[in-house]
């Protein structure tokens, strides 16, 4: 027997463009959740019985009342395109949070995120928990995108880096063209053998497009980390 859907619903609080082609969206949910969600979990947006799309939640669990959704529009979806044209007071139905995607804290390894483009959403949501945990585990965010008008939230990034000696931000732009970037030049994967030698004491946790997670993941593994500590979407 299908599983039955549990719908609930949300009323937008704002949407506002966040970086190029990229915009957050606030969601308040109607009625509390029982359950807190987990960093790294995603809702279900639904615009009719037939569609729905999962999309990670960006903020972190301290803030169930507000919840960031950061995305982008993709040509011809019918979903991304109902979520980039709703306004202040829209509702919306959703199903979640789920999934089992989260940070394990059983383990003493330092914590490297890999994201690209909006892959940075769950990323963001576990990295803002843990430092709102006060973890001290060594944390590095390594984000990926192409122009410098692409990047996600980089004041708050460089704000945490400035306050928090246990995090460090490296945004890497694949496709900058004049503009003034003395930061690291280039996709993720080309960046990460410059930042790191040994990975063998890291958990990292990835996200963005399948072919990124995949080329990631094989570079990792050759910096010498353990394949059970390399976490994505869905296992
Ligand atoms: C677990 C999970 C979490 C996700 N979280 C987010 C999130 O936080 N933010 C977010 O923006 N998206 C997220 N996505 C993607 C999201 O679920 C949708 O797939 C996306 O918004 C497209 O939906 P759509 O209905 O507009 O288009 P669809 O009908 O799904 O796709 C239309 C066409 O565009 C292609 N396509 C799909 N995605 C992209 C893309 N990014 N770029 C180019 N072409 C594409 C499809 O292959 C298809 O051919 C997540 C996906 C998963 C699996
Ligand atoms: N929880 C989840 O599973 C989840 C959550 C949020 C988003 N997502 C997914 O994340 C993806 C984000 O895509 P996007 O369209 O925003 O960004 P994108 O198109 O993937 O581009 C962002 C950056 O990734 C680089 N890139 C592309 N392919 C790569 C590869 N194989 N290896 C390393 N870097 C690579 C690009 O470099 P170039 O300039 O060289 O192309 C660019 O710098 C979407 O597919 C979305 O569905 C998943």
């Amino acid at each position: 027997m299908p599983e039955k859907i549990q719908r609930k619903r949300a009323v937008v609080v704002s949407n506002e463009p966040l970086a190029s082609d990229i915009h957050e969206l606030v969601l308040r949910p109607e009625a509390p959740d029982g359950e807190p969600f987990r960093a790294g979990q995603h809702l279900w947006i639904e615009i009719d019985p037939e569609t729905r799309r999962p999309y990670s939640i960006a903020s972190p669990p301290s803030r169930p009342r507000e919840i960031e959704l950061i995305l982008n529009r993709v040509p011809h979806g019918p979903v991304s395109n109902y979520l980039a044209n709703l306004r202040p007071g829209n509702r919306v139905v959703y199903s979640g949070p789920t999934g089992s995607f989260h940070v394990d804290v059983a383990t003493p390894n330092d914590l490297l995120f890999v994201a690209s483009g909006t892959g940075l959403a769950p990323l963001r949501s576990m990295i803002l928990d843990l430092i709102e945990r006060r973890v001290e585990r060594r944390i590095d965010l390594v984000f990926g995108t192409r122009r410098r008008r692409d990047l996600i939230h980089p004041e708050e990034f460089r704000h945490l880096e400035s306050h928090r000696a246990n995090f460090r931000y490296h945004p890497c732009l694949s496709r900058f063209g004049d503009e003034d970037w003395s930061g690291h030049r280039g996709r993720v994967t080309a960046v990460l053998p410059q930042l790191f030698t040994d990975l063998r004491r890291t958990d990292a946790y990835i996200c963005g497009r399948p072919e990124m997670v995949e080329d990631t993941i094989r570079v990792l593994l050759r910096l010498g980390i353990d394949r059970a500590a390399c976490h994505r979407e869905g296992g």
